[in-house]
């Protein structure tokens, strides 16, 4: 199972100190990353790739022994699915020791898709590098975190709403849900931009996507579709660690949205009976 500790630990990790991952430690995560599921029914088939073996490298990485490149088939969703099913295997990597930061830009993309078979009607929107972190960040890695402001996030009331879009949801309202929704707010976004946002109405939490111009591709999908998928994950996960029995939701509740807002999908919690 995956914690609120390992997700408020987690942090990407761009440098790395050179050792191959131990046997022992990489059959979990290959094991791990077979039986992923995701609520969207989606198969996302991943692949470990060793890194001088495959000529593989990214310019923002140092020291990273292996990759997993994550793919999926092109169809509708199939961006969502990914970014849950991925981002679930790199949180059960941390816990295992290992780091990882996902990779939709930096990389020759070629070169990778190559290494993972792509096939016709297949995406491989992401890759991931996965090794132990070095003990010093390199000087990049600290100015790209700088850049990005990856220490931050914005704060929840821009992120989570009450009944609808108009109002933030705060204090009793809140109360209940808060842990919850800081494990979605500390979620890994593309360019850190994240484009979550949630309205809580009578039980049931809608995610939606707030747009931003420029992360759509052929060859990616909709890479912040792909951090809905990662948030999404954040809140089912939590779901799962305390207990929580929900209901996924796919039906667009059909509530007035901000310009560029989407619906995506959510999770139904119904109150508990004492
Ligand atoms: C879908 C996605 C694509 C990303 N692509 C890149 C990338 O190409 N290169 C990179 O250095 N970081 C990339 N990142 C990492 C983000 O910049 C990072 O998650 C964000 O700045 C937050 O920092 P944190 O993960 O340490 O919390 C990507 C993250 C996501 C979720």
């Amino acid at each position: 199972m995956i914690t609120a500790e390992t997700m408020l630990a987690r942090k990407s990790v761009r440098s790395y100190d050179g050792r191959p991952i131990e046997a022992e430690t990489l059959e979990k995560v290959k094991g791990f990353a077979d039986r992923i599921q995701n609520p969207f029914g989606i198969p996302v088939r991943f692949v470990f790739l060793d890194a001088k073996e495959k000529g593989l490298s990214s310019p923002v990485l140092t020291g990273e022994p292996l990759y997993v490149a994550g793919k999926v088939d092109k169809v509708p969703y199939g961006d969502v699915a990914f970014g849950f099913a991925m981002e679930e295997l790199l949180l059960f990597a941390w816990s295992l020791g290992l780091g990882s930061v996902w990779i939709g830009g930096t990389m020759k993309r070629e070169l990778f898709e190559k290494a993972a078979g792509l096939e016709a009607g297949e995406r491989m929107p992401c890759v991931s590098p996965l090794g132990y972190p070095a003990a010093k960040r390199s000087l990049r890695e600290t100015v790209m975190r700088r850049g990005v402001g990856a220490d931050g996030r914005l704060p929840g009331e821009k992120l989570f709403f009450n009944g609808d879009f108009g109002a933030p949801l705060s204090g009793k309202a809140l109360e209940p849900w808060n842990e919850l929704l800081e494990l979605v707010r500390w979620a890994p976004s593309a360019v850190n931009r994240q484009p979550w946002r949630v309205v809580l109405q009578g039980g049931r939490f809608h995610f939606y996507l707030k747009h931003d111009k420029g992360y759509t591709s052929d060859a990616v999908g909709d890479m912040q579709k792909i951090d809905l998928g990662i948030a999404l994950c954040h809140f089912a996960c939590a779901l799962e660690e305390r207990g929580c029995e929900a209901a996924f939701l796919t039906e667009d509740p059909g509530l007035p949205c901000p310009a560029d807002t989407a619906f995506i999908a959510g999770f139904h919690v119904p109150a508990k009976r004492d």
